[in-house]
């Protein structure tokens, strides 16, 4: 496993002015496509076609020499939260990479419809290589979680009957994957009509139980199943209810709620000693032991400032002349 780097090194994570040249024309051209004609691009090939190589800052894209399996994590946001997109970008660069995995972590926004998105964003898509943009409205349960899941298998579309990805992911930017942890649990799963998160509410019967929104993966056959279904988002769209039940809901009527892999206790709320709230089945302090997979509930810097660092993302930093660290 390669230690994280160090901050000296962080610099190399930062794309040098030819590739940055070079990926400004490419995924310029990317981001707009993406809005304008979903249907004729696959993802993959704009960004398996960039000849740069530093592609992709958030996750780690470099192939390991055995792949188990593929994981798309998508991390639902909005275009104004750029400070958060560079807090994730940093902590997921920093990670040590998944073993025997690919995890493809990317941003997923709505239509940028105010000017300085869709300028200032275009340039980070063209920096990073890690924005997604859907053909939607930005809203809270109004359908972006149907639309990110059933647009994602013509987007990703591999060849064949080899898909691009075994599995699928969404997430929210106060949520934070550990990938090492995430891929040691994925691994020997079901590869079909999988599902795994956080089930919720903790304590009642499994059939009236769905997967917080805070984060959960999906094998690639429901998100096929999703997207051949359009009317799960109709028939459920009235209700008024957060999607990520609704999601749980189709899995259930569907048929789909059978190989459900519930992650409690290594997902879990945010919780310091500072903040005077109890123990519950969602919240506990940060944990090392069994391997944490996600911390949500990252609601402010200090919070992701003291879970990095818990997860020794700041271990092995040295001391220079220039930067002498005091943590
Ligand atoms: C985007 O969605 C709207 C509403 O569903 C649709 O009318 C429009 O044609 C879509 N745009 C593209 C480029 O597919
Ligand atoms: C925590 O639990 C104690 C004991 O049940 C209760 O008195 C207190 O109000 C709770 N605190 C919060 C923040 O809910
Ligand atoms: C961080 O590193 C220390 C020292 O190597 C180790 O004891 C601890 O378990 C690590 N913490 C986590 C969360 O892995």
């Amino acid at each position: 496993m390669k230690p994280p780097p160090s901050p000296s090194s962080a610099r190399a994570l930062l794309p040098s002015p030819p590739i940055f040249l070079c990926l400004v024309s490419v995924a310029l051209v990317a981001v707009v496509y993406l809005v304008a004609f979903p249907g004729d691009l696959k993802l993959q090939e704009v960004f398996s076609s960039l000849p740069c190589s530093n592609r992709a800052v958030a996750g780690r894209s470099a192939t390991p020499a055995t792949v188990d399996f593929r994981l798309f994590l998508g991390v639902l946001t909005r275009p104004e939260y750029y400070e958060r997109r560079a807090l994730l970008r940093l902590a997921y660069s920093l990670q040590p990479p998944p073993r025997n995995a690919v995890i493809d972590v990317r941003f997923v926004l709505c239509r940028l419809d105010k000017e300085e998105d869709r300028v200032l964003v275009s340039l980070e898509a063209a920096a990073y290589g890690d924005v997604v943009v859907l053909n939607c409205t930005e809203n809270m349960n109004d359908g972006k979680t149907h639309k990110y899941f059933s647009t994602l298998p013509r987007l990703l579309a591999g060849d064949g009957d080899n898909p691009a990805y075994d599995y699928v992911g969404k997430t929210d930017d106060d949520a934070y994957y550990r990938l090492a942890t995430l891929a040691d649990s994925l691994r020997g799963k079901a590869r079909r009509e999988m599902y795994h998160g956080f089930l919720f509410p903790c304590d009642i019967p499994r059939e009236y139980q769905f997967m917080a929104g805070f984060g959960y993966i999906v094998s690639w056959d429901i998100a096929e199943w999703i997207a051949a279904t359009p009317e799960l988002w109709e028939d459920g769209r009235d209700k008024g209810r957060p999607e990520d039940i609704l999601f749980g809901e189709w899995l259930h009527k569907g048929g789909k709620f059978k190989n459900v892999y519930g992650e409690r206790p290594r997902m879990y709320d945010y919780m310091d000693a500072e903040m005077h709230v109890n123990l519950t089945c969602c919240r506990h302090e940060l944990r090392a032991d069994p391997g944490t997979v996600t911390i949500h509930k990252l609601k402010d810097r200090l919070k992701w400032a003291r879970t990095l660092r818990f997860f020794n993302a700041t271990q092995g930093l040295k001391p220079s002349k220039m930067f002498p660290v005091e943590l």
